[in-house]
């Protein structure tokens, strides 16, 4: 019986996509896979919304306000895709904040300990840098405008 548990158990773990956005009080340990942590940071004057999505996941609405940011990790297993949709007063975008292109622009090259990966909402649009570094810096790149 208990045999039969650990293989539902092994088999079924798997098929959720686990961050500490959900679970915040556990400390995320990631299991022969990168861990990665991304930072929103709001570099506009006034407050933006944040509606995050993964591939299999709703993980919900969150204001920003100016200044502000918001920042979430997870367990890499290499299909990992967030994207966000930004709300600005009327203005609206979407765009992916973790794929294969954000993982190339940030990865450290260290198997070990967390990869981090920053996006600065500004203005004229979204800017992505793997080290958080005062505005304007040549570290970050314009990725997506504002529409
Ligand atoms: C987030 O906001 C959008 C747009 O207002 C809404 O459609 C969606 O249901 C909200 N999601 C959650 C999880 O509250
Ligand atoms: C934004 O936040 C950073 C870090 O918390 C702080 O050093 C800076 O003074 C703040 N800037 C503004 C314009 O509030
Ligand atoms: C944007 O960020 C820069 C530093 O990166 C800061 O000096 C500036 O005050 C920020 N502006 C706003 C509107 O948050």
């Amino acid at each position: 019986m208990r045999g039969l548990l650990a293989i539902i158990f092994l088999f079924v773990i798997p098929t959720f996509s686990i961050t500490s956005a959900t679970i915040p009080s556990i400390k995320l340990a990631c299991i022969l896979v990168p861990k990665w942590h991304i930072v929103i940071i709001n570099n506009i004057s006034e407050g933006v919304i944040l509606h995050l999505k993964s591939r299999n996941d709703d993980l919900g609405n969150h204001t920003l306000p100016n200044n502000g940011s918001y920042d979430w990790e997870f367990c890499d297993t290499g299909q990992t895709v967030y994207s966000g949709e930004f709300r600005w007063g009327s203005k609206d975008q979407t765009l992916n904040l973790y794929d294969t292109h954000a993982w190339e622009t940030c990865k450290n090259g260290k198997f070990f300990g967390t990869q981090h990966c920053y996006w600065l909402v500004r203005p004229e649009g979204f800017y992505i840098g793997k080290e958080n570094t005062p505005f304007p810096n040549e570290g970050w790149h314009l990725e997506k405008s504002w529409p």
